[in-house]
């Protein structure tokens, strides 16, 4: 499972919040430039998992990691990681869109501000690019200054992640980023996913079964912690070699 073109190798991953053992010995290698899913019931460690990625966790009291996950070969887990740096390279959107109380264009310009870019041409130019690959630029060029806040949640979703591209990660982490919205909305952000997977690295967590089916290219199910079985999602969903696997993509469990 591991190669050159593997940008994240999560090897014997086990997290821990406080007593209770989350994550087992978790397996998982992510090709660049696809789309990696995470399904399985709730509670059984997709979002943990998700977050261990750029170290999400570490903002939870009590947590314990041991294993490794390798960002193009680097230990993101070894002493003296730079865990800003990480998080620039490996983004992540949310649930719940999460965008700043400030307009659409401080949101987007943000990250660039915060990395001391203070070239205004420099800075504009970012944005429209940004803002044009998440399919806004054309509907909200004209009101930049207003609240992010003010706009649909689809839009404050897809706002969330021109904010990331801003700063030009390599892995994108979505964490069931569509539950908020409706089927249109939900339908966008899948097609805008498959477009950027030309450049980016995307790893989502997903209760849909079918969203799972229609955009990833890799699944991975997990059930109480463990990776059950991982791989191809046409293989996942049409002969898992898990007997629990099975289980749960015909609907049986979960
Ligand atoms: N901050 C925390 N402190 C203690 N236990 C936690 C914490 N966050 C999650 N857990 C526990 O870890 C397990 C995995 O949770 P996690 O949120 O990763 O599951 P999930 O697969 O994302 O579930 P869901 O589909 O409901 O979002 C659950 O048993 C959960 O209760
Ligand atoms: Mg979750």
């Amino acid at each position: 499972m591991s190669g050159i073109d593997t940008v994240i190798s999560v090897r014997d991953l086990d997290l821990f919040y406080g007593d209770f053992h989350a994550l087992k010995r978790v397996p998982m290698a992510v090709r660049a430039r696809y789309i990696t899913a995470l399904i399985g019931p709730s509670g059984c460690g997709k979002s943990t998992l998700l977050r261990t990625i750029n170290r999400m966790n570490d903002l939870i009291p009590g947590v314990r990691v041991t294993g490794s996950i390798l960002l193009e070969g680097q230990d993101i887990y070894a002493a003296g990681t730079d865990v800003c740096a990480l998080r620039k390279r490996v983004g992540m959107v949310f649930q719940r869109p999460n965008p700043f109380p400030l307009s659409i264009y401080d949101n987007v310009a943000f990250g660039l501000r915060v990395a001391g870019l203070t070239n205004r041409r420099r800075v504009e130019e970012i944005v429209e690019r940004s803002l044009t690959s998440a399919w806004l630029w054309d509907q909200l060029k004209d009101k930049l200054n207003d609240s992010a806040l003010s706009l649909p949640l689809d839009q404050q979703q897809r706002l969330c992640v021109a904010r990331l591209l801003a700063v030009e990660p390599e892995v994108i982490l979505m964490d069931e980023p569509c539950s908020a919205l409706d089927p249109i909305a939900t339908a966008r952000i899948e097609e805008l996913m498959l477009d950027l997977k030309a450049k980016y690295t995307i790893v989502i967590v997903t209760h849909n079964m079918q969203q799972a089916a229609r955009i990833s290219d890799y699944s991975g199910y997990m059930l109480l912690g463990e990776m059950i079985e991982f791989g191809e999602t046409a293989g996942i969903f049409t002969t898992p070699k898990d007997k629990r696997t099975q289980d749960y993509i015909s609907g049986r469990y979960g």
